[in-house]
């Protein structure tokens, strides 16, 4: 068969429409514009509304798992292309909230990925130094002066030590949110070398942990082992919204938080 001009076109669009996820997590966005463009010219002066929003909402609209729901594009691999898709979250952005968001100066993330976390954290604590710790930043295109991209694998000690040196963090965390490899060896060596740079009262959160899949992580705190560990006010446990009754094939992740004496 010989293809025309308007086959061949026909053929692109479609591969278009189907196989390039028109996936807005990819669009560079500068959280620092007091006003964002609209189409034709328009400018949306969206700054006094985000402060309103809560931190969930905030998680919602960024598409971070922290939400309660979010939307993704995703590839089905039933139907062979890119589709919408909305899926449960573990709806942790709840918790982190109920800080007093005005006190809240610097905010260590681990695993920033595509920065929506990031993102809603940048808009929710308006006062606060984000530091987004990754091995990859290769598609995170959420840029603000408040945030700084820090390239380090959380399961070096020395190379976490050098950034609570070099950024002059120590005993100057408010909240330090471990949402990176999942591994366990990894979230005890960030844990340790972190823990102690938190303020006073400050929280450690630690995302997903597992029975099945970080049990020394989930023996430690959850089974409350944690006689190794100094300066603990308290350890609270919450359950994710993710479970084998809200995703398919999923184990129960829980929440740490973790406040320093
Ligand atoms: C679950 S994603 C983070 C999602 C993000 N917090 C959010 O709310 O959208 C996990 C991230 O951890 C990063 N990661 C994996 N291993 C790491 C390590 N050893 N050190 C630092 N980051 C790591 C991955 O590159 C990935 O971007």
């Amino acid at each position: 068969m010989i293809l025309n001009f308007c086959m061949i076109k026909s053929i692109v669009k479609n591969l278009i429409k189907n196989k390039i996820p028109l996936n807005s997590l990819n669009y560079e966005l500068n959280l620092d514009e007091k006003k964002s463009i609209m189409q034709g010219g328009i400018y949306s002066k969206y700054l006094s509304s985000i402060s309103k929003l809560s931190l969930n909402e905030l998680c919602i609209l960024f598409r971070t798992d922290k939400a309660s729901m979010y939307e993704n594009i995703v590839y089905d691999n039933e139907k062979k292309k890119y589709v919408k898709s909305l899926i449960v979250g573990h709806n942790y952005g709840r918790y982190y909230e109920k800080y007093n968001k005005k006190n809240i100066k610097n905010i260590v993330e681990i695993g920033s990925f595509l920065g929506c976390g990031t993102g809603a954290f940048k808009c929710f604590f308006n006062k606060s130094k984000i530091f987004a710790l990754d091995i990859n930043f290769d598609g995170n295109l959420i840029n603000s002066k408040k945030i700084k991209k820090i390239h380090l694998d959380q399961s070096d000690k020395d190379q976490l030590k050098k950034f609570i040196k070099k950024n002059k963090l120590y005993k100057n965390i408010d909240l330090i949110s471990d949402d990176g490899s999942h591994i366990d060896e990894h979230i005890l060596i960030s844990f340790k070398a972190l823990f102690p740079s938190l303020k006073k009262g400050g929280k450690y959160f630690i995302e997903d942990v597992t029975k099945e899949l970080t049990p020394k992580t989930y023996e430690i705190f959850i089974k409350n082992k944690t006689k190794m560990l100094q300066r603990i006010k308290s350890i609270k446990i919450f359950k994710s919204n993710i479970s084998a009754k809200t995703q398919s094939k999923s184990k129960q992740r829980y929440l740490i938080i973790i406040e320093k004496s």
